[in-house]
């Protein structure tokens, strides 16, 4: 299994370029939150800024937004290694796992904190990821919901070789409990830009999930 620590560069957004290339030998990926003051109250990363992002680092876009097959082929375009939406945002999930694959991305679902896991399982066999919100998705700097991690045991019980990416939440306390629970992809925002140095930060979370 391949543990990978994922910026996320809702807090940085303004500096996105900055801090992407700050970061660019120290993960492999970067964490792009999308919000369109619909599905979540926020606004963030529209589409024309993250085509701008210059970087060899694979994007993970986070889609955070009602009706995500509008959005998908734009943030492809864009750059998108991979796009991961959410159950609760479209009647046709299958559908839109397919455009994501048809446009050559990387397809991944995501659910909020109260949607029961049941409504995922019809996906997983079609998905490259499964990303389990631990916080209400909208903003960064949230405590963890705690019952998450029942949760990512859960899925990782039925799905031993799923790539499991947990984002909300994930610092320097809790990123050990997550892994042990069964995730190998862990997304961090300001558990890394809090820091006054983001590249000993992530080297900090990479040693206490080395064991
Ligand atoms: C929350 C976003 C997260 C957020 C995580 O809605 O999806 O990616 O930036 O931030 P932290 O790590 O601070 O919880
Ligand atoms: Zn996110």
């Amino acid at each position: 299994m391949k543990y990978e620590i994922i910026p996320s560069m809702l807090s940085v957004e303004k500096d996105v370029q900055k801090y992407t290339d700050l970061l660019k030998h120290q993960v492999d990926s970067i964490h792009i939150d999308v919000m369109d003051g619909i599905f979540v109250e926020g606004k963030s990363f529209p589409v024309d800024e993250v085509v701008k992002i210059n970087t060899d680092l694979r994007m993970i876009v986070h889609l955070m937004t009602v009706d995500p097959q509008h959005l998908v082929p734009d943030y492809a375009l864009a750059g998108a290694d991979t796009i991961i939406f959410h159950i609760e945002a479209t009647k046709d999930p299958a559908s839109v796992i397919r455009l994501i694959k048809d446009e050559d991305c990387r397809a991944g679902i995501s659910l909020k904190p109260g949607t029961p896991l049941e409504r995922i399982k019809p996906f997983i066999k079609d998905v490259d990821i499964v990303l389990v919100m631990a916080v209400e998705p909208g903003r960064g700097g949230q405590e963890i919901i705690s019952e998450m991690i029942l949760r990512i045991k859960e899925l990782r019980d039925i799905a031993p070789d799923l790539d499991i990416m947990v984002d909300g939440g994930i610092n320097i306390k809790t990123i050990h409990a997550v892994k042990q629970a069964g995730a190998n992809k862990f997304v961090v925002g300001t558990g890394i830009f809090i820091a006054h140095d983001p590249v000993k930060a992530i080297e900090l979370l990479r040693e206490e999930i080395a064991n």
